[in-house]
């Protein structure tokens, strides 16, 4: 008798007695193939996998029922499915309802082409992966793994989400902050170290005058109660001297990219833009300073990002394109173009022209002026990271600031009491403050 086949999808992130069920269970009905999701198919509807594809495929080929894993590089199954033709799909039945109901819905009528037919088992109670993820965050992460993530998510996911930390409770709204969609769960993939926002909440200017030590305070603060990877705002880098040992001091901290901004002197933040002197330096210095960070780096892992300021000081594109060719060449591992104009034309217009570099890195933007983009339309650009570089502390200052009036306006609390957290969630905001 000819052998029939059974097609089991899953991530096997973290195995767990739930999937070993599923495949005892499949190979009662056949020959079992497991589709594994690729780390880019699970980064598309959840978090990037902890384990990477090859380690995964490891540890489900060697389960004793499983006689082929083959790669499912979509959520979808069909594209597999049509290929193999199998006999049976088994599948938990726990993805009857939420972002998995339509995929279910795609395998029953592509089954239904050649008889083919869906087993569902009795999802296994008492344990599942969304429990062991919570269980693992609250663990934490090491800052190697940390500092590698960055690199990872820029390899499967076409657009990474950054945002603007300022302190430790601002990373964990990072951290946290996650909503459901109809494409599965939708939240942050990092954080940004603004030097805005750090300098602002220590109540000084944006011009480099809280010093490197500081800066790593706030880091610090952050990498506690955090897992997810950090881009630091490394303003000019200072003197080139000085950057080497801010690389080596970010990566033994676990923080996954510099940005270094092409300016010298004295940094002038650059929304500020022509309305303040600001010099840019020149491209052969800022070469210099790119590739001796680069040399600094004790891991292969650690990335420094050239921004460019040229559009931010009316240098014009064919400056700006020329500056990303040029600190490609001198080593950067990305480019950021600034600008801040109020429409996003002329960074379309730079994207452009970046997109024929041949081997260009990833592209990183900051759309604090020209705000109306939305996401979807930066990634058809070919932007890879766009970092909401100020928006939490721009959003709780105002808040603050109102709390503030109307307790002097009537000297109580009562009348800004719905505005505020209520002191039993604050008292549980943080785990442990019982
Ligand atoms: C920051 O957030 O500190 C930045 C971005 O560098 S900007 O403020 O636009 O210069
Ligand atoms: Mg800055």
């Amino acid at each position: 008798m000819m052998s029939k086949f059974v097609y089991v999808g899953m991530s096997a992130d973290l195995v767990h007695p739930g999937h070993l069920n599923i495949l005892k269970e499949a190979q009662k009905h056949g020959e079992v193939i497991v589709g594994l999701l690729t780390d880019a198919a699970i980064a598309s509807y959840k978090r990037i996998p902890h384990m990477e594809f090859e380690q995964r495929k490891e540890v489900v080929e060697s389960i004793k029922w499983v006689s082929k894993v083959v790669p499912q590089a979509t959520l979808d199954y069909v594209p597999n499915l049509r290929e193999i033709k199998p006999d049976f799909v088994v599948h938990g039945d726990d993805w009857k309802e939420g972002v998995q109901r339509e995929t279910r819905q795609r395998v029953i009528d592509a089954l239904a082409e050649w008889g083919g037919e869906l087993i569902e088992l009795p999802y296994t109670k008492g344990i599942s992966s969304t429990q062991l993820n919570i269980a693992l965050r609250e663990i934490g992460t090491t800052p190697d793994l940390r500092l590698k993530s960055l690199r990872r998510m820029l390899q499967v996911k076409p657009l990474l989400r950054f945002l603007d930390i300022h302190n430790a409770l601002s990373g964990l709204i990072i951290e946290n902050t996650r909503i459901q969609t109809l494409n599965g769960v939708r939240e942050f993939d990092g954080m940004w170290g603004s030097s805005l926002t750090d300098s602002t909440a220590k109540g000084k200017p944006d011009i480099e005058a809280v010093d490197v030590s500081a800066r790593m305070n706030t880091l610090n603060e952050v990498l506690e109660v955090t897992t997810k990877p950090i881009i630091y705002d490394a303003d000019t880098g200072g003197q080139t001297e000085h950057f080497q040992f801010t690389v080596r001091t970010l990566e033994r901290l676990g923080i996954s990219a510099a940005i270094i901004e092409d300016k010298t002197g004295l940094k002038k933040n650059s929304l500020f833009g022509t309305d303040v002197s600001q010099t840019q330096d020149s491209v052969e210095n800022f070469c210099c300073k790119i590739q001796a960070g680069k040399k600094a780096q004790a891991t292969d892992h650690f990335m420094i990002i050239a921004r460019i300021e040229s559009l931010i000081l009316d240098k014009g594109m064919d400056d700006a394109f020329l500056r990303a060719q040029a600190y490609l060449e001198a080593g950067a591992d990305g480019i950021m173009i600034h600008s801040r104009k109020k429409d996003p034309a002329e960074i379309f217009e730079f994207c452009r022209r970046y997109n024929t570099i041949p081997k260009r890195k990833p592209l990183v933007v900051v759309p604090s002026s020209y705000n109306t983009v939305r996401e979807e339309e930066l990634q058809r650009h070919g932007v890879n990271i766009v970092i909401y570089a100020n928006q939490l502390l721009r959003s709780a200052y105002p808040a603050m600031v109102e709390t503030a009036k109307s307790i002097l306006m009537q000297q109580r609390s009562k009348e800004c009491d719905s505005r505020m957290l209520l002191i039993k969630d604050i008292l549980e905001l943080i785990p442990g403050t019982k």
